[in-house]
């Protein structure tokens, strides 16, 4: 197993940015043990409705908050308003992970008796955590979507995908992988370009597709325009049968070892204002072909070795730059710069047609390319 120093990606073992740690759907006020980013954490939605993340481990004697059944604190339920008591000896602990009551003890609280609570913001049915390592602000807002509030869209449900052992390098090489679209989706690749921006890493695309065909065989061109929003949230825009979204959340578990959720956004294709029944069992047939589609590469990287150093043709693409540009996330933002000058511009494989120019402006990428196909 090759964890962050072997790729040599830089000074931290786990990259600054927002990552998913669960499904939205599943955090209730009874708290959720979670393992991310190498360490333990409790997770919990207080009474009124707010996320609370904390490190999992009482200051008082070590007790996990949230690993625990048996204990009447657990049985008569942990969470009181915001705040969640541990199952050892009942210290209650506020969602800022300060200690705000020991039941038995009169004496003034010492500030010590704290636990550390993460920034986490809920969107697109996912709670995400800002981790940094070295503890600043987010760089970016939390990813998110119009689409999301847009009744004329269906949400996804999140496959939970469970983890992986590789490391998250590997998925994020995927952006830059033009030649691997045909052996293993059966996409014919008309044209294809990254994209380097900051934060962003983009990926235009576009022809016909094997997997994600309508139901009766058609493969209409399949169009995508992919942004990784930092290390480890990617949305896809894809125009085919139905005008879709992909997400894609990856999140270190160990070093070594992510986890993935996978979902699709689809446009009501009755085309109305506000999705129907039908709409929704159109979309979840669809996101069962777009999972399909996913775990072609997901059963690659569970069975390969690490790549370390690739062998790249320079119509592989630009995996180095991609590779340069994931740096960023693994060293003090102060040496940002220093990778984002050698990658920032776009990039076209050798021998491949780039996206129409209009496409890296505001127009969507499916619409540039109407707009060239009809010029
Ligand atoms: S270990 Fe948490 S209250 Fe004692
Ligand atoms: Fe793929």
């Amino acid at each position: 197993m090759a964890g962050t120093k072997d790729y040599g990606l830089g000074e931290f073992t786990y990259p600054r940015g927002w990552f998913m740690v669960a499904d939205a759907a599943e955090v209730k006020d009874k708290p959720l043990p979670l393992h991310f980013l190498g360490q333990e954490f409790a997770l919990y939605r207080g009474k009124s409705g707010k996320l609370v993340l904390l490190d999992a481990y009482c200051p008082h004697m070590g007790t996990h908050l949230a690993r625990n059944t048996t204990s009447y604190v657990v049985q008569d339920g942990p969470v009181e308003g915001d705040s969640i008591r541990c199952p050892y000896h009942g210290w209650r602990f506020g969602a800022d992970g300060q200690c705000n009551e020991i039941p038995y003890s009169n004496l003034p609280i010492p500030k010590t008796a704290c636990v550390r609570s993460w920034p986490v913001v809920e969107r697109l049915g996912a709670v995400y955590v800002w981790h940094d390592p070295e503890g600043g602000e987010p760089e970016w807002d939390a990813p998110g979507l119009p689409e999301w509030d847009d009744e004329g869209w269906v949400r996804h449900s999140w496959d939970h995908l469970g983890q992986l052992k590789c490391h998250q390098q590997e998925i994020v090489d995927n952006i830059a992988d033009m030649t691997h679209l045909k052996p293993v989706h059966g996409s014919i690749v008309e044209f294809f370009e990254n994209e380097f921006r900051g934060h962003l890493a983009i990926q235009r695309q576009g022809g016909p597709h094997r997997t994600l065909v309508a139901p009766d065989g058609r493969s209409p061109i399949l169009i995508t325009d992919t942004v990784y929003h930092g290390p480890g949230v990617l949305l896809s825009r894809m125009t085919g049968t139905h005008d879709s979204i992909i997400l894609i959340m990856h999140t270190p578990v160990d070093d070594g070892v992510v986890q993935a959720w996978h979902g699709l956004m689809v446009k009501a294709p009755s085309g109305g204002r506000k999705a129907t029944e039908q709409d929704s069992a159109t979309a979840r047939m669809y996101q069962a072909g777009a999972l399909a589609a996913f775990s072609q590469d997901f059963e690659v990287w569970a069975n390969k070795r690490p790549c370390i150093n690739g062998m790249y043709m320079p119509s592989d693409g630009a995996f180095r730059k991609a590779r340069t540009w994931y740096k960023q996330f693994y060293n003090p933002r102060a040496k940002k710069d220093e990778y984002l000058r050698q990658v920032q511009g776009v990039f076209v494989p050798a021998g491949m047609k780039p996206a129409p120019e209009a496409a890296r402006g505001e127009m969507s990428l499916a619409d540039a390319v109407a707009a060239a196909q009809a010029a």
